[in-house]
C-alpha cells in the first residue's frame, strides 16, 4: 500500500465502479477486516450495500452492541438474531472440523436468507491476504462467507483489501475513524475454537466471561491475540467443597499474520490478577493455567 488517503480514495472509486446501481451485501463480524471493508463499500455505494451482522451467539462479550454502535448511521445494517439457532445445530458436534463446517453452514443459511431479501447483485468480502494463504493451505478449514458464491449466484465478488497485510487494514481503519481499528483478531466461528468438546450455553458463558477479562487485562501488553479457552474440568475446592469445576487456558501472543506465533511472557501478578477475576467471577471455574507454547507447534486458537 502507497499512502493511505490515496488507498481509500482508488478503493471507493473501484467499488462503485464494480457495483455501479446494483445491490450488494456483506457479513459483518464486529472485527476489523469486515467493518474495514463494509465501511470503505458504503462510502461507495451507501445504502445499495445491505451490511448483515449474524449474532451467532458466538461472539465476544458486548460485541452486538458495539456493531449496532458503530454502524448506526448505516440505514440499510441488519442485525440477525440467530443465537438459538446455532445452539441447536451445535448440539452434540465435539469435533473441531464439523463444528468449523456446522458453523459455517448455518451462517451462510442466515446471510442468504438476508442477501435473497435484497436482491444482492455483489458480495463485498473483507479478504485480506494471509487469508487468502493460509486458506490455500490445508491447516484448519477457515470459516469465512467463501461458500456462498456456490449457494448465491453474485454477479461479482468485492474484495477491496486483498492485497493488505492487517497491519495495513489497521492504517486504513484508523483513517475511517472506525473505533474497532486496533482491535484484536477474532475467529469466525467465534468461542466456538475456544471450547473444546460441544459448545454448550454453560461452556460460552465461561468463555465469553474469561475471554472479556483477559482482553481487557492483557491490553498493555498490546499483544496480537489474547483468548481464554475452556479446556476441560478439573477438580478445586471453594469455600468448603469440593468441586469439578471448569479448567481455563489464557493465551497470549505476538504475531505478524497470525502464520506464526510467540507466545508472550506475562508477569506474575498480572497472571494471578487474571486468574481471581476468573475464578472469581465464575463459580464453576475451579483452574485457570497460562499456554507458553508457541506457533508452531500450537495454532494460536484451541480447535
Ligand atoms: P490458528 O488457530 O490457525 O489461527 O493459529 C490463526 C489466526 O486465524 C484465526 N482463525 C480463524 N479465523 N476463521 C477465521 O476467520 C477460522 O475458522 C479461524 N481459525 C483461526 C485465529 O484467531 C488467528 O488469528
Amino acid at each position: 500500500m502507497v499512502d493511505v488517503d490515496s488507498f481509500v480514495a482508488e478503493k471507493i472509486t473501484e467499488i462503485g465502479d464494480a457495483i455501479g446501481d446494483a445491490n450488494a451485501v456483506i457479513a459483518l463480524s464486529g472485527g476489523v477486516d469486515s467493518s474495514t471493508a463494509a465501511a470503505l463499500a458504503y462510502e461507495a455505494v451507501g445504502d445499495q450495500l445491505t451490511p448483515v451482522y449474524v449474532d451467532t451467539g458466538l461472539m465476544r462479550k458486548g460485541e452486538t452492541g458495539q456493531v449496532r454502535e458503530t454502524f448506526d448511521y448505516m440505514d440499510s445494517l441488519r442485525i440477525v438474531d440467530a443465537r438459538e439457532r446455532f445452539l441447536e445445530e451445535l448440539s452434540g458436534v465435539t469435533d473441531p472440523e464439523e463444528k468449523r463446517h456446522v458453523i459455517g453452514e448455518q451462517f451462510i443459511r442466515e446471510f442468504e436468507t438476508v442477501a435473497r431479501d435484497v436482491g444482492a447483485d455483489y458480495l463485498v468480502q473483507g479478504t485480506i491476504y494471509p487469508d487468502r494463504i493460509e486458506s490455500e493451505g490445508t491447516i484448519k478449514s477457515h470459516h469465512n462467507v467463501g461458500g456462498l458464491p456456490e449457494r448465491i449466484d453474485f454477479e461479482g465478488i468485492v474484495e477491496p483489501m486483498r492485497d493488505l497485510y492487517k497491519d495495513e487494514v489497521r492504517e486504513v481503519a484508523r483513517e475511517l475513524d472506525l473505533d474497532m481499528s486496533e482491535r484484536m483478531p477474532f475467529p469466525g466461528p467465534g468461542l466456538a475454537v475456544r471450547i473444546l468438546g460441544e459448545v454448550t450455553e454453560e461452556k460460552l458463558a465461561v468463555a465469553r466471561e474469561a475471554n472479556h477479562v483477559v482482553e481487557a487485562e492483557l491490553v498493555e501488553y498490546e499483544p496480537w491475540q489474547a483468548l481464554a479457552a475452556v479446556i476441560g474440568k478439573a477438580t478445586g475446592v471453594k469455600g468448603d467443597n469440593r468441586v469439578h469445576g471448569w479448567v481455563v487456558a489464557v493465551r497470549s501472543v505476538e504475531s505478524r499474520d497470525g502464520m506464526t506465533a510467540r507466545a508472550q511472557e506475562i508477569d506474575w501478578e498480572t497472571l494471578q490478577r487474571i486468574q481471581s477475576r476468573i475464578t472469581g467471577e465464575n463459580e464453576n471455574v475451579s483452574r485457570v493455567v497460562y499456554d507458553v507454547t508457541h506457533k508452531p507447534p500450537a495454532t494460536i486458537e484451541y480447535e
